[in-house]
């Protein structure tokens, strides 16, 4: 593969990705009509202490079990496989620090953090099966607390550095977290955020914290509470320290992650050690074909999933080299990234469809100025790709010979399950397409009553098989795992989102189809936002949707019922975004909050979301009768009337 690889690299793309097309369609096939065969083989791409009796137990459907009973450890395949061999002094991550600092840690090196924090973990008491948060900016120390927690069996919760108080109170709450790790302050666009206050804050709102474990990274002060708190480099005073990797169980929990759904309280979606490594590793090699001496540069937040999977996880999995970077692209200039590039070298760039518009915006001028020469392959994730991005990544970025890999996967599915495969030989790509499954997915696009919808014409998407990337369940609420994902269609997969397929069978996703938004990627409940408003004390009613917005993909708007008497205007906005962010985080602010006396619902008293949108962007059919199931029409009509008046459409 190596050779014709980059042989091709310097002929346009098409010709560059046209042959061994063959290659894809039989892996994709066998996969689906032999997985046993299949994942028997590609579930060696990790090393294991011993082999699985079965590659899939589905006699608890839809909880299922991959690589049953067999037993690894997935720090010990991200650093000491590696550690033995060739790539012990090889750089696992070049880290680029917002003021330009960098640091080169070498597998080794990563290692030897690794189990001197490991061994800090211990003898804070935790056990296998003790929970512990983990609440960093994109510091080394992120990767090693992940990988430390997964060599001593304990999962890992790790929270975006960019939410607030309240949101971190309840996800260490779910997870019953004994110990936070965090930092004196994280980098951000040239300010320091107080990390180790909101974790305070968090703290008290919480039971199960017995020790808070704080590195020095801004160096800003902060309140250490005697015999709760300990610095990270304290801890790690033992420097040789050797913790034996746990043997875990294919399907013992690796982390909890907690993600948007249609309800106020975020799921804890849990993934496992084997399928969920075997699955993230594979799908990097299929879908970007890195090479050896590659450098990988995931421009994603370790906060997200992707980030998980694709900044820890899968690179380290795989031996490769990645460029870890702390702070905003376009900090303190608009070619931030693009410096970067031309600085390190790097080969294969893996960002979003927000970051590439955002950029796209400040002109070809700024990437003119670098020599983007190393580049290979271009990667995208987290919304539908409008051609437009498309094209001016294609072109200015990739010079017309880079192809793009537009990733299609969500915070459940582990990694990529739809997307073009180079390493597969994928065949031309449609700017907005995310091409074809993956080896081992096997999608359907369906309409509400479950018949597969003609090509070309928008339905649901669905998965009819299960895949070792999988979520293993919820945290908590094994019932609301079933209910989210399986009751739609019985026995198939299904999360949310339209998609279509064309008549050369290509896949395009189409955007969320419930009350999920993807505002600059970040992936957020309407109600999550929607209960933060009503509890303040000014708030009756509260309805969020979002509506277009050319960088950031959607943003936020939210409709506002003041309580009687509540006089409303600038005061009154300004105390509601302050508050969301205190308590919730920046991300979730509204772009928009209107005051308005009332908002259409249905009889059953659910806010219409999709009216509002409708009256709101003016895309409201004159014919509103369809709607009647769900309210009188006279209602709805008044409702939107009287909208109308209050939000000037
Ligand atoms: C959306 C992010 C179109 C989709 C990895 C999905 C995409 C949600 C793409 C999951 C893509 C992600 N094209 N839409 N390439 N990638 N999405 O859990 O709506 O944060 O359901 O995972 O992002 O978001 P999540």
């Amino acid at each position: 593969m190596e050779g014709t690889e980059r042989e091709n690299s310097t002929l346009p793309v098409d010709e560059y990705i046209s042959h061994q097309r063959g290659m894809y369609e039989s892996l994709h096939r066998k996969s689906l009509d032999n997985p046993e065969e299949f994942w028997n083989e590609h579930g060696n791409i990790v090393d294991w202490y011993s082999k699985w009796d079965r590659v899939l137990d589905d006699s608890n459907a839809p909880f299922y079990r991959w690589f049953l009973n067999g037993k690894m450890n997935v720090s010990y395949n991200a650093l000491d496989r590696h550690v033995r061999s060739h790539r012990r002094n090889k750089a696992a991550y070049i880290w680029v620090g917002e003021s330009g600092t960098e640091k080169i840690v070498t597998y080794h090196g990563l290692l030897k953090r690794v189990n001197a924090f490991a061994k800090a973990l211990l003898d804070a008491g935790l056990k296998k099966g003790d929970r512990i948060a983990i609440y960093l900016p994109m510091i080394i120390e992120a990767p090693v607390a992940m990988l430390a927690a997964a060599r001593i069996g304990v999962p890992f919760t790790l929270v975006f550095s960019g939410f607030g108080a309240n949101s971190l109170a309840e996800r260490i709450r779910d997870c019953g977290a004994k110990v936070i790790v965090t930092a004196d302050g994280g980098n951000r666009a040239g300010k320091v955020i107080d990390l180790k206050k909101i974790v305070d804050e968090a703290v008290d709102q919480t039971s199960t914290v017995t020790e808070i474990i704080v590195v020095r990274n801004t160096g800003n002060p902060v309140d250490m509470v005697e015999g709760r708190d300990f610095w990270y480099d304290e801890v790690t005073k033992e420097q040789n320290a050797y913790v034996e990797p746990e043997r875990m169980d294919s399907n013992d929990p690796l982390y909890i992650l907690y993600t948007s759904g249609t309800t106020g309280k975020p799921k804890g979606v849990v993934h496992g050690n084997g399928g969920y490594s075997v699955w993230i590793a594979n799908t990097l090699k299929w879908a970007f074909n890195p090479q050896e001496d590659d450098r990988w540069w995931c421009a994603a937040d370790i906060g997200w999933v992707t980030g998980h999977s694709y900044i820890v996880f899968a690179p380290l999995i795989l031996g490769l080299t990645s460029i870890m970077y702390e702070g905003a692209i376009t900090y303190p200039e608009p070619d931030r990234m693009w410096d970067i590039i031309e600085k390190y070298g790097v080969n294969l760039l893996y960002t979003s469809p927000t970051a590439i518009r955002l950029l796209m915006r400040y002109g070809d001028a700024y990437p003119a100025k670098h020599d983007l020469s190393s580049l290979r392959v271009l990667g995208t994730v987290g919304e539908p790709i409008n051609p437009a991005a498309w094209h001016w990544y294609f072109k200015t970025i990739g010079k017309s010979k880079c192809p793009i890999v537009d990733t299609y996967w969500q915070t459940e599915t582990g990694g990529f399950i739809i997307s073009p495969a180079i390493e597969l030989g994928l065949g031309s790509l449609k700017p907005g397409s995310a091409t074809f499954p993956l080896p081992g997915i096997d999608p359907v696009i369906l309409d509400e009553q479950g018949n597969e919808t003609p090509s070309n014409q928008k339905g649901f998407i669905a998965i009819r098989k299960p895949w070792p990337g999988m979520m293993i369940s919820l945290n908590n609420d094994p019932e609301r795992y079933k209910s989210v994902y399986f009751s739609k269609y019985p026995g198939k997969y299904f999360n949310g989102d339209y998609a279509m397929k064309d008549s050369d069978g290509y896949y395009w996703l189409l955007g969320r189809a419930d009350e999920v938004m993807k505002v600059s990627g970040h992936r957020i409940g309407t109600i999550e936002i929607e209960d933060a408003l009503v509890s303040f004390p000014e708030i009756a009613e509260a309805a969020v949707f979002s509506k277009p917005d050319e960088v950031k993909g959607e943003a936020i708007v939210a409709f506002v019922i003041p309580k009687h008497g509540v006089a409303h205007g600038r005061e009154l906005t300004e105390k509601l975004k302050k508050g969301i962010r205190e308590t919730m985080g920046p991300i979730l602010i509204p772009d928009e909050i209107h005051y308005v006396h009332t908002v259409p619902k249905t009889r059953s008293g659910k806010i219409m979301r999709r009216v509002l949108k409708a009256v709101y962007t003016d895309q409201l059919p004159g014919d509103i009768s369809t709607l009647e199931n769900e309210a009188s029409v006279n209602e709805i009509r008044e409702a939107i009337e009287t909208l109308r008046k209050e939000v000037g459409r």
